[in-house]
């Protein structure tokens, strides 16, 4: 390496809606903290905000109540006397919650069309700031395709691309390597993960299919594990599920195969 400065590892959750992205990124930071690869900045980039509780963190604040407050009236004084980025990176430094094994960032709502390119611009502007103070960046993007078309996903080392067993699922995975291609994004390497699949015949019997129908590479594959649907019934932290639970394994697995590549990476650079 030369003598520049080490950038954190950035893994960026993908997916069609309710594929299981919440569920992935609490299980790959439940084993990021556990195995000790450093200190782990966790993004919750989806508008709907629901890493947090998978996570069993409250959050007080999101950027996009940041970047509501920097257009507020009462802050033109702020405004008049601290340059902007100053106060943002000031606001964004109160909202970012510490826990003892990661910090969380959440980007949360925005109101109005169009609104969300400033907070994106500031939250590009900030990760990169931010992830030099992290050995890992985990984002937890929204589904479909808006996060990538607005390119808030962009410097991704490793973009998981999550689908369920099914058809739909598969082809908004298939839409999301196309996207990201086509957009030139800085993706080192993109693999899928299908979740949910269960041991039923049918499923079984179409996966391969549907896993060559994504024209991406097969990282793992997490099985449907009724301790998931126990946690979320009671709303109990999935970052705690016990290290026997089946998509914990599974993850394991993904985990293992992740970091493999990116040693032999780091071995040829
Ligand atoms: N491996 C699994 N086994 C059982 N249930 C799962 C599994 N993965 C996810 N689920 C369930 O599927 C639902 C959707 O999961 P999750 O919230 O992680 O999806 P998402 O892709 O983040 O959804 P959204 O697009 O709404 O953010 C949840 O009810 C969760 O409990
Ligand atoms: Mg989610």
């Amino acid at each position: 390496m030369t003598g520049e400065a080490k950038k954190a590892f950035i893994i960026a959750v993908a997916g069609k809606g309710g594929t299981g992205k919440t569920i992935i990124t609490s299980l790959v930071l439940k084993l990021l903290t556990e195995q000790g690869r450093g200190r782990v900045l966790a993004i919750d980039a989806d508008p709907a905000t629901s890493l947090p509780s998978a996570l069993g963190v409250r959050i007080q604040k999101t950027i996009g109540d940041v970047r509501e407050e920097i257009a507020s009236p009462s802050q033109v004084f702020f405004s008049e006397t601290m340059p902007t980025d100053m106060l943002i990176e000031y606001t964004l430094d109160e909202i970012l919650v510490h826990t003892p094994r990661f910090s969380l960032l959440a980007m949360g709502r925005s109101e109005g069309p169009g609104c969300y390119c400033l907070i994106n611009d500031m939250l590009r502007h900030f990760i990169d700031k931010l992830s030099a103070r992290f050995s890992t960046v985990l984002i937890d993007c929204e589904a479909g395709l808006e996060h990538l078309s607005r390119r808030t996903t962009r410097d991704v080392d490793t973009l998981l691309v999550v689908s369920d067993p099914t058809k739909r699922g598969i082809e908004t995975a298939r839409a999301i390597k196309i996207l990201a291609e086509k957009l030139q994004i800085n993706v080192r390497q993109i693999y899928l993960v299908v979740n949910k699949v269960t041991e039923d015949e049918d499923v079984q019997n179409a996966l391969p299919g549907l896993i060559a129908d994504s024209g991406l590479t097969l990282i793992g594959v997490v099985p449907e594990d009724e301790q998931i649907r126990a946690y979320d019934l009671v709303g109990k932290p999935i970052i705690e599920l016990p290290d026997d639970s089946k998509a914990v394994i599974a993850v394991k697995e993904i985990f293992g195969k992740l970091y493999k590549i990116r040693l032999c990476r780091e071995e040829l650079i």
